[in-house]
């Protein structure tokens, strides 16, 4: 097995925190583990428990067309991840406890993957990747550089579903973050470009 493999077959068997009692599926993640730009939610919801795959209920309909509209697509060119790999019940954020014993599997994906722009969706992410008193309201949109990977946050999709107002800030976002994919990232990501 190689090294992603064997992480896949660690957090598949993980029982480290309490969500491992009331989940259906572990959401290990989806899309091309050598994508060069790394989105990361929050946690699974009922769908992506039921299903084992991030991002699939309205949420991820409306994720993968805000990704159409910048060339990038969950079966090519990303990579989507969790902050927590199991759903935690009636859809409340991860506590802090449930992060702290999760966070371990995004670090060594994130260090697999080795992507040149980490891409968090949400407040929730955004806390733990970027600042702990990250204002997504505020700083969405805006770069950091850390350790050679820059970081940026966006409107989850679930706030954009809920709030259509804040949609226009994400599509000059979404402007803002092909930019930098343009500026960092391999040729292969040019429109159309399928990996
Ligand atoms: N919301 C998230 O943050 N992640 C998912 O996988 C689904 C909904």
């Amino acid at each position: 097995m190689n090294p992603w493999e064997e992480l896949k077959e660690e957090c598949l068997h993980c029982h480290r925190c309490n969500l491992a009692e009331t989940r259906t599926h572990v959401v290990f993640g989806a899309g091309n583990p050598q994508a060069e730009v790394l989105f990361v939610g929050e946690g699974p919801g009922e769908t992506e428990d039921q299903l084992g795959e991030p991002f699939v209920g309205r949420a991820g309909r409306l994720l993968d067309d805000m990704l159409s509209l910048i060339d990038l697509d969950r079966g090519s060119n990303i990579y989507i991840a969790n902050m927590v790999k199991c759903r935690p019940p009636r859809n409340r954020d991860p506590l802090n406890v449930e992060q702290d014993a999760c966070i371990h599997h995004l670090e060594r994906q994130i260090r697999l993957i080795g992507p040149k722009i980490i891409v968090c969706l949400g407040r929730i992410s955004a806390l733990r990747l970027i600042r702990p008193d990250y204002r997504i309201t505020q700083e969405h949109g805006q770069w950091t550089h850390r350790d050679g990977i820059f970081l940026t946050a966006l409107y989850h999709p679930a706030a954009l579903l809920r709030d259509p107002a804040k949609r226009p800030d994400t599509f000059v976002d979404l402007k803002g973050l092909q930019a930098k994919i343009r500026e960092v990232c391999d040729r292969t990501y040019e429109a159309g470009a399928a990996r």
